[in-house]
């Protein structure tokens, strides 16, 4: 059984946020009595695009998915901060707009550096002795001032150490800045933050919802957007691992943009089209660095992940994000780890039909989608 976890970080706002593999709708016993949406619309602000997914429920029972993803001007996100809030909100009407969705309930993903997930494990303690100290043993654990955070917590499982029986605590943080710049700019493109996550649990999320968890084993999760590679370790069903890699298909464009003095607009073309650069054979050098640089970062991930006590060697590798259509970085992933690669379709699955795809090819969409995708599956496939 997959775990329930969630926390009310936004709590003032009436926001849940998300963690880990739970499916996770307005929960908490006043929200039961609140109207639940027809759907939700997953949406994944990234610093070259926004993506989003809406998933309904047919008469049939199944999922249907309206999807889209369109460009996001340059300069408008920068670290995962909201730069030129106004031109963000656009994007997130345009692709609203350019993928047919209606619905205005919003689960969103805050960028990895403004929360913190943790499991800290406590003497066993009633509720109230827990409320009671939880700030003041977060305070160890959260590397932001606590005044600047919301915080929750969960009892999450029990155990015992020496000094007799314990309870693990899922705690999690989130900037009050950053939940707030988030939630302006999809306010003001008309829609009502609901739910707030991190890219790698909503990718997990998706992944889970399609069984892709079932089978046990070892897996990594990669997300690689322009900016960020999203990784999650999940064994056995459970994440044990996440960590946000501070580069990604941004550094090929950029290293092609230097090697011949284009724009990084022709830069992010050539390196699109194949053609130069990207061909798997013959990479040119810069481009042949950029891999090397991006996947020792990978494998370092992975090293740490390995020197953990109990874990296992990584069965699969599952590639998402824009820029793992790059076939050079997918090509040397599947070269230099000794794993199975695949690449998740979040449409592809049994129970989705895509009904409209908007802002490239389906394969386009479908391979930036999967943050998004899981980001709308928190609450319909709750039901
Ligand atoms: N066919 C392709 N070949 C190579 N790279 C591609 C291709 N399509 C998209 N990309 C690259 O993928 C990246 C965009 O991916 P994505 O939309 O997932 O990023 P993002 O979510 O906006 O970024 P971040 O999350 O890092 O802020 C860009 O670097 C883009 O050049
Ligand atoms: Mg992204």
């Amino acid at each position: 059984m997959q775990s329930r976890r969630f926390a009310r970080l936004g709590a003032e706002n009436g926001m849940v946020l998300a963690l880990g593999v739970s499916v996770v709708s307005r929960m908490g016993i006043l929200s039961r009595f609140l109207p639940r949406p027809a759907s939700l619309v997953g949406l994944d602000i990234g610093s070259s695009s926004v993506k989003a997914v809406e998933v309904t429920r047919s008469a049939t029972g199944g999922l249907v998915a309206r999807a889209g993803v369109q460009p996001m001007p340059s300069e408008s996100l920068a670290k995962g901060a909201i730069v030129n809030g106004p031109v963000v909100t656009d994007a997130i009407r345009n692709v609203l707009e350019a993928a047919g969705i209606r619905g205005r309930d919003v689960a969103l993903c805050l960028p990895g550096s403004a929360v913190v997930a943790r499991e800290i494990s406590m003497p066993r303690m009633s509720p109230a002795e827990l409320a009671g100290s939880i700030a003041w043993e977060a305070e160890g654990h959260i590397p932001f001032e606590l005044r600047d955070v919301n915080l929750d917590y969960q009892v999450v499982g029990r155990g015992a150490d020496s000094e007799g029986p314990t309870i693990v605590v899922l705690l999690a943080a989130a900037k009050k800045s950053t939940i707030a710049d988030y939630a302006a700019v999809v306010a003001q493109a008309g829609c009502v933050p609901i739910v707030v996550d991190v890219a790698a649990f909503a990718l997990q999320n998706a992944y889970a919802t399609y069984g892709g968890l079932d089978g046990g084993g070892s897996l990594a999760l990669l997300n690689a957007g322009a900016s960020t590679i999203n990784v999650n370790i999940v064994l056995g069903g459970r994440s044990v691992f996440t960590r946000d890699i501070a580069a990604g298909g941004n550094a090929y464009t950029d290293a092609l943009r230097a090697a011949h003095s284009l724009t990084f607009g022709e830069a992010e073309k050539l390196k699109k089209g194949g053609g130069r650069g990207q061909d798997a054979d013959t990479p040119e050098p810069a481009v042949r660095e950029v891999t090397e640089r991006l996947l020792l970062e990978v494998e370092k991930t992975f090293d740490f992940f390995a020197a953990k006590p109990a874990s296992a060697r990584l069965d699969r590798i599952v590639l998402s994000g824009g820029a793992s259509r790059g076939r050079e970085f997918a090509a040397a992933i599947e070269e230099r780890f000794d794993a199975s690669v695949e690449r998740f379709d979040p449409f592809r699955a049994m129970t989705m039909d895509v009904v409209s795809a908007a802002g490239g090819e389906l394969a386009d969409v479908a391979a930036a989608a999967g943050v998004a995708a899981g980001l709308a599956l928190r609450q319909v496939g709750d039901r």
